[in-house]
């Protein structure tokens, strides 16, 4: 299945790893719906690795684990549905998922037509235990033509992490989005590291395949998995605007069931999110930071109604101001142009009237601004 804008929902490794059950997977389908982050655009609700049993069954089949998931998963589906989600599962390229449980590894077919028969939505493939010989393109092309004619619409979600050169051949594969890091971790640095990866790799981002930058660590607190020493809730809303800048697909990695005001707010800004799926879906361009500013990103991109996006991004604990020129966006001050700027955060407006803009950033923080087209005069 095609999309055109980068999935977004929920997906259970980042906190809860092997511990998945039936009752947090319903119980987080009605939190996603009934709290407002269907509303919000969060749709897909994914189980990733540690659902099957670690045995196929004797036609060859991927068994959920009926501790786990007692009434199967077609029951799941039935219920995500019925709240009006879709449903995303996960499986590998391997012989095993990285967790050791049976990967799809010479049964693509039989593994699609299985989740096609579940009612599944979204796949979430990964690469670990790979064939040492067979090249990674070959295996994700073959999952691709399974889920293509597995009957129903699938949402093949590549996670080769960007390793073997994906971005060359990704495309090539059905896959509509594509890990271009390793994984995340609930520590500033992993952030960073993901977000400096992510700059070689922005030209290969786009319609048709969305780069992903991993799950959100947005709510963790240290919590989880993957949940390290956490972040602050101001390095979490930076987290979340890059994300959601870059145009990553969005999938939420706390706990839901317990998410804090904080936590919602973050993840369900409405100015971001519009920014993440507007359809134009344009490629960011780093602006060149004024002066020394080796820890502030900037970037702007180009929104379908005309307007620009511009977001600074502080990566280090010390106060900043990013500085940059309109002129790289397109505006020099002989167009007689200028963008009004409006912080999606605070509200907070500016229109420069020399074409440089100043804006003062927090330890770890972050300005976006959604910015019209103004006459200078
Ligand atoms: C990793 C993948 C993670 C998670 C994990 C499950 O390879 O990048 O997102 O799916 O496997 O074992």
């Amino acid at each position: 299945m095609r999309i055109d804008r980068p999935p977004m929902g929920w997906n259970s490794w980042n906190t809860f790893g092997n511990d998945i059950s039936e009752d947090l997977i319903l119980k987080t389908a009605d939190v996603m719906a009934d709290e407002g982050l269907l509303d919000a655009g969060y749709k897909y609700l994914v189980i990733d690795d540690c659902w099957s049993l670690k045995e196929r069954d004797k036609d060859g089949r991927l068994v959920p684990d009926p501790e786990k998931f007692p009434h199967g998963m077609k029951y799941l589906a039935d219920y995500i549905h019925g709240k009006g989600l879709k449903f995303g599962m996960y499986s590998c390229a391997g012989t095993q998922t990285c967790a050791g449980y049976p990967g799809s590894f010479e049964h693509e077919f039989t593994d699609a037509a299985t989740f096609a028969g579940w009612g599944v939505d979204y796949l979430k493939y990964d690469y670990c235990y790979h064939s040492p010989i067979i090249p990674g393109k070959y295996l994700y092309r073959r999952m691709g033509l399974a889920l293509a004619n597995c009957g129903r619409d699938i949402l093949f979600a590549a996670c080769s992490w960007g390793s073997d050169e994906t971005q060359e051949w990704i495309k090539t594969t059905g896959a509509s989005i594509w890990r271009s890091t390793g994984d995340i971790f609930d520590t500033w640095q992993s952030v960073k590291d993901l977000a400096d990866r992510q700059d070689a790799l922005l030209p290969y981002n786009g319609h048709g395949c969305f780069n992903d930058m991993d799950m959100l660590i947005v709510g963790m607190h240290g919590k989880g998995n993957v949940g390290l020493s956490g972040c602050s809730d101001v390095q979490y809303r930076t987290h979340f605007s890059l994300w959601a800048f870059m145009g990553s697909p969005l999938m939420i990695g706390c706990d839901i069931r317990n998410m804090d005001d904080v936590t919602r707010q973050t993840l369900t800004n409405r100015e971001l999110i519009r920014i993440n799926q507007d359809g134009w879906y344009s490629q960011p361009f780093a602006l060149t930071p004024m002066m020394i500013q080796s820890s502030v990103k900037i970037y702007a991109k180009l929104l379908e109604n005309g307007d620009v996006a511009v977001g600074c991004f502080n990566m280090e604990d010390t106060k900043t101001t990013a500085r940059f020129n309109i002129d790289e966006i397109g505006l020099p001050v002989s167009t007689g142009k200028t963008l009004q700027m409006r912080e999606v955060w605070s509200g907070q407006e500016t229109a420069p009237r020399e074409g440089t803009v100043f804006w003062d950033l927090e330890p770890y923080g972050c300005a976006v601004f959604r910015c019209r087209l103004t006459d200078l005069a």
